[in-house]
């Protein structure tokens, strides 16, 4: 079948037919379609969508785009984790290590950074050392013998997706259900999972930013996960407002560090607690949620969290002194400090300015295959709810090029609201669609 011939039909708003969409994967796979048919294809899914089936159909040709990793020789149950993508999202790099450590066995291909959202793989690089393109081999003995490893999606593992998910990170054509859940679901397809724990980001800084889009993508991961024999659930949490206080790449290393001794922020632990409760439970690694939790909390002060952490960093042959000495990592060698214009509370901080104001500053992409900085990033002593003094410094800017530090100072100025009553404190976790049903947690999802 003809590229462009493909590419009318869904521009006219046409069901794909099942062919059409192998010859869409194989020539992605291949190189047979250069990137502007496939770009076009995939703007014209952002702009008439995709039905249900089509969208299994992707995800399966997707998903066998490479190898289906048997994690069969491995004993226990794997248990997968994945996130929509958010702002300060760094839930992944702890979750792995921190579950791994209560007895889950953590299978994971991970992505780059996505639009204004940070990739785990980027985040990881940013340790000296640290290898993300395993092969098969390798990632299999991590996982037998240190219980976790992150990956990225390579030749034989998920490789439309690695084509795919570059070209949309720079094409305006990440904000689709289809193509969110086909990207998602065939790399936790690939990996090896046979339970999966799903994050899916709701609000400002999410690609899905009102609850019944949310919940629609929400239902379409567990549906198509449930379908392929894998069981799967996924949590709607809120990213109106960046997770943590470090946006970029080192600078979310340095936090979830931080975490693991003890001194991570509130909001970031409640995610990774709630997420980390399911994925023991899955893993029946407990008899309750409750033990599950106490399990993971425990993890978590014990210690032994960490410890796993420093055994995933070397086995992927990352520089291990980091974990004792965050200093380690990439440092930007300018910061500029944006100050408060007035007394008051923070009512807002805006995550995707937040987040675009990152990607400004080099932490992101601007072309496919750009070098990102890895130092560069936003570090935010202030929070929705903060009490703030007039010109104290509310968001600390890192960088290392003064010619993108224009752009990112408007869009970070302009992320943060003062105002003379501190907001309520919202849920962060909104709603679980799980394998018997649906809980809401918040009215109006
Ligand atoms: N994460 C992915 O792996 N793919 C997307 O499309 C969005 C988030």
């Amino acid at each position: 079948m003809r590229a462009v011939d493909i590419i009318r039909a869904k521009r006219d708003g046409d069901a794909l037919s099942r062919e059409a969409i192998e010859a869409f994967v194989t020539g992605v796979t291949d190189g047979s379609w250069p990137d502007y048919q496939a770009s076009a294809l995939l703007m014209a899914i952002v702009l008439k969508g995709m039905n249900a089936v089509e969208t299994a159909w992707l995800t399966d040709a997707m998903a066998r785009s490479g190898d289906r990793v048997d994690l069969s020789h491995i004993p226990g149950i794997k248990v997968g984790k994945h996130s929509t993508g958010g702002v300060g999202d760094k839930v992944s790099i702890v979750l792995a290590p921190l579950a791994a450590s209560c007895g889950v066995v953590v299978p994971k291909i991970s992505g780059r950074g996505l639009g204004h959202t940070g990739g785990t793989l980027d985040k990881l690089e940013s340790i000296p050392g640290f290898r993300v393109a395993l092969s098969l081999d390798e990632y299999k003995k991590m996982l037998a013998e240190v219980g976790c490893c992150l990956i990225g999606q390579t030749a034989t593992i998920a490789p439309a997706d690695k084509t795919l998910y570059a070209l949309r990170d720079v094409t305006g054509t990440i904000e689709s259900l289809p193509l969110i859940a086909s990207s998602v679901m065939s790399k936790k397809l690939a990996e090896g999972s046979d339970a999966l724990v799903l994050d899916v980001k709701c609000g400002r800084g999410a690609f899905m930013q009102r609850p019944p889009e949310a919940r629609a993508l929400a239902r379409a991961l567990v549906s198509i996960g449930t379908a392929a024999g894998v069981r799967t659930e996924a949590f709607i949490t809120r990213m109106d407002v960046p997770l943590g206080r470090a946006v970029g790449n080192a600078l979310e290393i340095a936090e979830c560090i931080d975490l693991l001794k003890g001194e991570g922020p509130a909001d970031l632990t409640e995610v990774i607690v709630r997420l980390g409760t399911r994925m023991v439970r899955l893993a029946e690694q407990a008899a309750s949620d409750d033990q599950a939790t106490a399990k993971v909390r425990h993890a978590l002060a014990s210690g032994a969290a960490l410890a796993k952490l420093r055994e995933m960093i070397a086995g992927q042959g990352g520089d291990v002194s980091v974990v004792d000495d965050p200093s380690r990592l990439p440092s930007a060698s300018l910061t500029r400090m944006i100050t408060a214009p007035r007394a008051g509370f923070v009512t807002a901080l805006d995550a995707l300015l937040v987040g675009r104001a990152a990607v400004a500053l080099g932490a992101g992409r601007d072309k496919k295959g750009d070098a990102v900085d890895l130092s560069a990033g936003i570090l935010l002593p202030k929070k929705p709810g903060d009490a703030v003094k007039s010109g104290e410094p509310v968001m600390e800017l890192r960088y290392n090029d003064p010619a993108r530090l224009d752009a990112a100072v408007a869009l970070a100025t302009q992320a943060m609201v003062v105002g003379d009553l501190a907001p309520a404190p919202q849920p962060l976790v909104l709603g679980w669609v799980h394998d018997s049903g649906e809980t809401m947690f918040v009215a109006g999802m």
